[in-house]
């Protein structure tokens, strides 16, 4: 009993001292200690986001054999496989944490790991393929620019990386939208269809509402998170509401306004209902995601064979050069 009073006053301790490093803004690494609180949510939050990079290839993937130009089709390939890219920094960075990657594959398998809402929505047209790169690559920079500055280091450097990368992204797609909003009617009525479509989807991206969110406090005071899901969510609307205009497209929300005292805008009710199903029952595509995620792995399964088999045969020579 009295081990346990002392581990218990240690472990306070600790934790006094980890919150004093996070304030004084020093960065937490690998083999530092830290709470498991702080070490469980960050494998939580990053592997939720490396999963969203791998299933987020899947949406765009539906349209490499249609892309419109051979030079639309080369750009969007290089995109995918960005995300590809994407994901192996946020799961190395997972590892460094003590998880294990087989585990998290394992977990977005079986439906017991999250990935971003945003990706169980059917790109229906080409243009869709411009509203993602434009509103999801958008929102994704804006809530992950806040994230280079996360305290645990490998998830700050890896979100650095990813970052460059995703400003390249939100052009490509805004690109798109702008040849289809100059285009004929026809290109114009895509454009403004993938906007309706995409635009709610993108807000539930920033999580729910402050009031709603489990981890968010705990998760700005440990600066894991660096701003909150509502505050990223008005400097993104903030953000694209002027490029609609530009593009002369409408943002389908009839109570979003200027609010000239606050210097944002206003904006109407989000379905957080549907949300929820999204969350729960995988969306419009959510099974046939999954199913896809799961094929890819069992068709893989020879090349990691193969990969592994190829690493123990230079372990083992050498080994046997170190004894020679
Ligand atoms: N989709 C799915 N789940 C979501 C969600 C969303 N859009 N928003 C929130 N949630 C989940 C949370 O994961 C949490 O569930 P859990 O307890 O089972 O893990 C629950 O809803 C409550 O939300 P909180 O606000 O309490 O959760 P967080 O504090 O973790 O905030 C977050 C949610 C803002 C998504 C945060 O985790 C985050 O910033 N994550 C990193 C960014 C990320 O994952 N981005 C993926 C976007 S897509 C992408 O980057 C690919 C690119 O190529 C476009």
């Amino acid at each position: 009993m009295a081990d346990l009073t002392v581990h218990a006053a240690q472990d306070a301790g600790r934790e006094e001292a980890f919150q004093a490093r996070v304030d004084r803004e020093e960065r937490v690494e690998p083999k530092d200690w830290m709470p498991d609180g702080y070490r469980k949510t960050l494998v939580r939050q990053i592997s939720q986001h490396a999963h969203s990079e791998v299933v987020g290839m899947l949406p765009e993937g539906n349209w490499v054999t249609r892309a419109p130009s051979l030079r639309r089709k080369a750009v969007l390939l290089a995109k995918i496989q960005d995300e590809a890219g994407h994901a192996l920094y946020l799961y190395s960075a997972a590892e460094t944490l003590g998880a294990s990657r087989d585990e998290m594959v394992e977990a977005l398998h079986d439906g017991r790991a999250k990935y971003s809402s945003i990706f169980n929505y059917p790109t229906l047209t080409w243009a869709d393929i411009g509203a993602i790169g434009w509103l999801v690559d958008g929102a994704a920079i804006v809530n992950q620019v806040s994230l280079c500055r996360c305290s645990y280091g490998p998830y700050a450097r890896a979100m650095e990386r990813i970052c460059k990368e995703e400003s390249f992204h939100q052009r490509q797609g805004y690109e798109i939208m702008t040849v289809l909003a100059q285009g004929t009617a026809e290109q114009k009525k895509m454009a403004q269809e993938a906007l309706n479509r995409w635009w709610q989807p993108a807000l539930m991206m920033f999580g729910p509402h402050d009031s709603d969110s489990v981890h968010g406090s705990r998760n700005m005071a440990w600066k894991i998170k660096r701003k909150s899901n509502d505050h990223l969510r008005q400097q993104f609307i903030d953000m694209t509401v002027p490029q609609a205009e530009y593009l002369g497209l409408a943002i389908p929300d009839p109570d979003l306004k200027w609010n000239e005292e606050r210097g944002s805008y206003d904006f109407g009710p989000i379905d957080w209902g549907e949300f929820e199903r999204v969350l729960k029952g995988g969306g419009p595509v959510g099974r046939e995601r999954i199913r896809a995620r799961r094929k890819a792995w069992d068709d893989g399964a020879w090349v990691r064979e193969a990969a592994m088999a190829h690493a123990e045969k230079r372990r083992a020579r050498k080994m046997q050069a170190a004894a020679e």
